[in-house]
Formats: structure tokens, sequence, C-alpha cells
């Protein structure tokens, strides 16, 4: 009793003299941690009688007690003073400028595929967007890709199992669309698109736009009109396009469409051409009746040409210097 009676006053003098809230909670520990001096206290009264452990475990309790509460007053006081301190020396300075809060705006890519949508809408085609998880059947076969042809290897797809892949080509969209609308058909798909190639002009994942009419008399007229004046509303006036006779298994007289440069250098941006009609009999539609072309427009293409980007893998890297360039486009 005596020994705790004195115990109690050298604890009130360590309160009285602990400066800042780091000293008192030290002193909190040393005395009330688990492993504190109180605590050893506790632990002793086993050695002792019962009558003995009762009347001197009731005197500890309300030292314990005793010592919460003037820790806890010295607390407030301390935390009042730091406050009291910081209000002092903490000065606002009203007439400083304020921070400015910048305005996000919209990625290149979105920009370039807002145009495109903009162009398709006012001739009346709907547009419309699909799994880039894709299945082989609309990916390939029914586009007329043949299981052993080079357009499976060469665009290196990113195969989940033998039927389930990262899309190609948005192309894949021109059968589920075909076999579910009614004719006619205008149907503009953008999307992301998956391939396994990485250089300044390739990324794994780039995007597409896929356009698609089915309707009576198509012709590659048709085509060639509605392509050359997209591509001159978007590029507006001078640019020089070209198009070149190509392949692709599911049209039939297929072309690409190259914008030629100011040095006379070709770069391609487009696929094209009048839809197989074996892949319009894929989807039930009576070719002696209807006939279709298509197109698939590379988007990072045609926004490198438009806006002067070398490196397509600038689009991706989400540098701010490069994207707020397009913050006012
Ligand atoms: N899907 C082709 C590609 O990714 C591009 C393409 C070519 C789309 C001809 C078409 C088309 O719709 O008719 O290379």
């Amino acid at each position: 009793m005596f020994m705790l009676n004195k115990l109690f006053q050298k604890i009130q003098i360590d309160i009285k003299s602990s400066k800042n809230i780091e000293c008192l909670e030290t002193l909190r520990i040393k005395y009330l941690g688990k492993k504190g001096i109180i605590a050893n206290y506790m632990q002793k009264l086993q050695l002792l009688s019962l009558h003995d452990k009762k009347k001197n475990s009731i005197i500890i309790n309300e030292i314990k007690k005793k010592i919460i509460i003037e820790i806890e007053k010295k607390n407030i006081f301390l935390k009042e003073k730091l406050l009291q301190e910081r209000i002092k020396n903490e000065k606002i300075d009203i007439s400083l400028p304020g921070r400015r809060m910048h305005n996000g705006s919209l990625h290149p890519i979105t920009h370039t595929i807002n145009d495109i949508k903009n162009f398709f809408y006012e001739l009346g085609f709907k547009i419309k967007h699909g799994p880039e998880i894709e299945d082989e059947y609309h990916n390939f076969d029914a586009l007329n890709i043949d299981k052993n042809h080079p357009t499976r290897d060469s665009q290196d797809t990113f195969w989940f199992d033998s039927n389930r892949l990262l899309r190609t080509q948005t192309s894949s969209m021109q059968i589920r669309i075909m076999k579910k609308d009614k004719l006619p058909i205008r149907l503009l798909v953008p999307g992301k698109v998956y391939r396994n190639d990485c250089d300044a002009t390739h990324t794994p994942m780039f995007h597409q736009v896929e356009g698609l009419i089915v309707d009576k008399n198509i012709s590659f007229s048709n085509l060639k009109w509605i392509i050359y004046n997209f591509l001159y509303s978007f590029f507006s006036t001078s640019v020089s396009i070209r198009f070149r006779p190509s392949y692709f298994p599911f049209t039939v007289l297929s072309a690409e469409v190259d914008i030629i440069n100011k040095k006379g250098q070709a770069l391609e941006i487009l696929g094209c051409g009048i839809v197989h009609p074996k892949v319009l009999k894929n989807v039930n539609i009576d070719t002696n009746i209807y006939s279709a072309c298509a197109f698939g427009i590379g988007i990072e293409r045609i926004a490198m040409l438009r806006y002067g980007i070398l490196d397509i893998r600038s689009f991706f890297e989400n540098d701010l210097r490069f994207l707020m360039q397009f913050k006012n486009i």
C-alpha cells in the first residue's frame, strides 16, 4: 500500500513533466501497458492469500483509474496547447491565388471515333457495339476465312481456347447484325480489336470502325462514293486518296485505300469491298435480291495522319504532355 502510494506520486510527477503527447504516450505504455508496471503488480497478486489478493487488487485498480484520469487530463491539455500553437504560427494568406482545377478532356481516339460516328450517323447508319471476346465462327468461319487460311496465323491472334479469342477485326459484327437485323442494313461498329503485334505502327490493341451496307443494287460505286466523301470530310480538303486492289476472303472485289502524303508516300488506312456472296449465304440473305458492301477503318491510322503523330504507341502511354495537346480540338 505504502509502495503504491509512492508509485502514484512518482507517476503524477512524471505526467506533470511530460512536455508533449509522445512523451505522455510513452508514460502510458510504461505504467498501463500490457507489460507495464501496473500489470506487473497485478501479476504479483497471485502470490498472496485470497484475503490480501482482494484487498490489494481493489487498491491497485483504484490507482489505475486515477492514472488513467491523470493521463487523459494531461492529454487534453497538451492537445489544446498544440492547437493554440498552430493557430498562433500558421497564417493563411487570403490574397494568394487559388489552385487551378484542370478539367479532363476526350482522348484523341475518342474524338476521332466521335467524328466518324457523326458523319455516318447523318447518312442513316445505325451505330452498334459488339463483344470483344469473339468465337471462331463470327471472327473467321462465317467470314469465309477458311480453317487453314494464313490470315488466322498472320494476324497472330490472342486465343483463349480452341474456340474463343479476342476479336481481331470488327468485321465479326457484320455476321451478328446480318443474322439478326431486318434488311436493308446500314451499320457502323466502332470498337477495340486485338492482334499480337507491337512496334511504332502496331499495338496489341487498337481501334477499328466497321461499316456495312446491305440493300438492293449495292455496287462498288456506292462504296467508293461513301469512302471518298467520308475521307474528304474527315481530313478536310486537300488529301490525295488511292483505291488499290487487294484481297480479303470476305469480299470479292476487294480494295485497300491509301492516303498519299505530301512526300508522295502511301499510307494504308482502310480495307473495303463488296461482301462475298458466300458470306451473305452464311447468314441466309438472298443474293439474287440483295448485295452488300463493307469497309473497316483503322482509327489510329487516320488519327495519326490527321494530327501528324509518328508513333502509334503515344496514344496509349498516358503521357499528359501528349494528351493535353488535344484538349481544345
Ligand atoms: N477486317 C479487315 C482487317 O481487319 C478490314 C476490312 C477489309 C473490313 C474489308 C471490311 C472489308 O469490312 O470489307 O484488316
